[in-house]
């Protein structure tokens, strides 16, 4: 497994691969069984699979955690070497942001909705550094988690807007035994939390099954905040009956087709900031 930690020695290899079969994980690291999931596909399908670490500023607010996010390079680099991972690309961040970077790529529609209207700048951060690794990394194809659905999608848009020749393709998302999607942020939890934080997918779950028996919107919104109860553990960010393609709220769902429809949301638990989704497709 060959690792480079500068932009210029990884185009000297990218140019070096003659391989039209290029698989590429971007990654912020603190590797867990959802990121090695998505790298086991690439394995798969393609020739060449080139993974990269980078905890992208540019997509954190200040108040966020950018400084305390887990950075456990060497355990990383085990898994990935485990799975025989042909690249390892661990770009600095000064040679990703230069001081007077000040290109940004921002998506319009998608991403001003549920992660973006409560995280404005976050899309933008990740649209732009996953430009720049595109460029660099020049895949054939590259491996997403459903996990993040609405990030997935702002990707797609991206390839298909800016016309990248990369085919995109999203993976299902990997959970814990209690159901809590896994996340690097669940490192910041005890085991007893992470059981009780399976909370937010059961009360997906919960929107699921009254959707699915033709509940109207409200009643199925009040259901799912009911279910997650806000306490002193406990904040909700958001909960969502969106269409799949927009991420539009179906708040006229009398009418809705049932199809294509993603139930989402977002909870602080214990300061820990968790989402997490349901596709009905
Ligand atoms: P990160 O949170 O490290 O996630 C990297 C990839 O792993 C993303 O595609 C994410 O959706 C996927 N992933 C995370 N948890 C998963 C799970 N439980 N099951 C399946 N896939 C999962 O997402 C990012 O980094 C960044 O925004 C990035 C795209 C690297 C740009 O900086």
């Amino acid at each position: 497994m060959k690792i480079y930690k500068s932009i210029s020695e990884f185009i000297t290899w990218r140019n070096s691969c003659l391989e039209q079969n290029v698989g590429f994980v971007p990654t912020m690291g603190a590797l867990h069984q959802g990121h090695l999931s998505l790298v086991e596909q690439s394995k798969r399908h393609c020739k060449k699979t080139v993974v990269s670490i980078f905890v992208n500023e540019l997509q954190f607010a200040p108040e966020e955690d950018f400084k305390e996010y887990p950075r456990p390079l060497e355990a990383d680099l085990k898994h990935l070497k485990t799975l025989k991972v042909d690249v390892v690309f661990l770009p600095t961040t000064q040679e990703m942001y230069a001081d007077d970077f000040s290109v940004i790529v921002n998506e319009l529609k998608i991403s001003q909705r549920l992660e973006g209207g409560v995280r404005p700048g976050f899309f933008s951060g990740v649209t732009t550094v996953v430009s720049k690794l595109f460029n660099l990394v020049r895949p054939s194809h590259s491996y997403f988690g459903m996990k993040d659905i609405q990030q997935l999608r702002v990707i797609k848009k991206l390839v298909e807007d800016l016309n990248f020749n990369i085919q995109i393709i999203g993976c299902k998302t990997i959970r814990e035994d209690s159901g809590l999607a896994m996340s690097s942020r669940n490192q910041y939890l005890s085991n007893q939390e992470k059981q009780e934080a399976a909370i937010l997918y059961e009360a997906l779950q919960v929107g699921e099954g009254l959707f699915q028996e033709n509940k109207d919107y409200k009643t199925i919104k009040q259901s799912m905040y009911t279910y997650v109860g806000e306490n002193s553990k406990i904040k909700i960010d958001y909960l969502s009956i969106a269409q799949l393609e927009s991420f539009e709220e179906l708040i006229n769902l009398t009418n809705h087709d049932k199809t294509n429809v993603v139930i989402s949301g977002a909870i602080f638990f214990n300061n820990v900031r968790l989402i997490d989704n349901i596709i009905i497709q």
